[in-house]
């Protein structure tokens, strides 16, 4: 899929441990054939071994500098060892939803689709407009509304502002009325209101990334 962050820091800890261990054994240059570094045995690594959750995270921003965006890119590379989340870019693409359409869906709504029915959990982050969630998240949701695999669908929710209460609230009665299971415990608001982020910046960010991550082993915890 386009756009696929993925966590690969676990994936290149081990990878560059086992160089280290085949160095210091002085299998190196027995093995410098097949593995001519750490980061193509970690290319090599992460295909052979599928990883044990896919998560699904969805912005409700389609701003390119967007915090909400940028905090889910964060969360994609601080994921636990093991857990791959993928960012869906395809928001602003799906079509107006019109129930006529919902059993011949274009192949954007039916990638989005498959993409959440398929990932183990879904990681939400959307901001508040007009104190309400924006009309083109509500629209990817009201795609979903019709899937009989989504109810039960583990949710956890990042809110980016402290004062998109009303936004929150809003997200939580659609998502409750969609049947899907919210994990309490792993839904958090951080402040990154009114400055420019990005994922990097944010996992450099102790006081950010410290709550991100923990957040995530929460919901990864609680869905296994
Ligand atoms: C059209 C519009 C309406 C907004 N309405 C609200 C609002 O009702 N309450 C609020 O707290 N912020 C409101 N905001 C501010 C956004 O929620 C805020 O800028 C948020 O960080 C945007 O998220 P993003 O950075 O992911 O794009 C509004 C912004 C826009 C563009």
């Amino acid at each position: 899929m386009k756009g696929v962050i993925e966590s690969s820091l676990g994936w290149r800890r081990i990878c560059y441990q086992y160089a280290f261990r085949t160095c210091a054994k002085g299998q190196r240059s027995a093995g410098a054939g097949k593995f001519q570094s750490p980061d193509v045995l970690c290319i090599i690594l992460r295909m052979q071994i599928p990883p044990a959750l896919n998560l699904l995270a969805i912005s409700g921003s389609l701003r390119a500098n967007s915090t909400n965006t940028a905090l889910l890119g964060a969360a994609a590379l601080l994921a636990p060892e093991g857990v791959a989340i993928t960012v869906f870019e395809g928001l602003g693409a799906l079509p107006h939803f019109n129930p006529d359409h919902a059993d011949t869906p274009s192949p954007e709504v039916a990638a989005f689709v498959q993409a959440a029915v398929d990932a183990d959990g879904l990681v939400i982050a959307c901001p508040e407009y007009a104190r309400n969630i924006p009309g083109t998240f509500k629209n990817a949701l009201d795609w979903l509304v019709g899937s009989t695999q989504f109810p039960d669908k583990p949710v956890m929710l990042f809110n980016a502002s402290p004062r998109a209460s009303d936004a929150q609230a809003a997200l939580r009665l659609v998502l409750s009325t969609m049947s899907a299971r919210i994990v309490d415990d792993a839904c958090i608001t951080l402040d990154l209101l009114g400055r420019p982020w990005n994922a990097a910046a944010i996992v450099l960010d102790s006081r950010l990334a410290e709550p991100v991550r923990k957040a995530l082993a929460t919901f990864c915890n609680a869905i296994q």
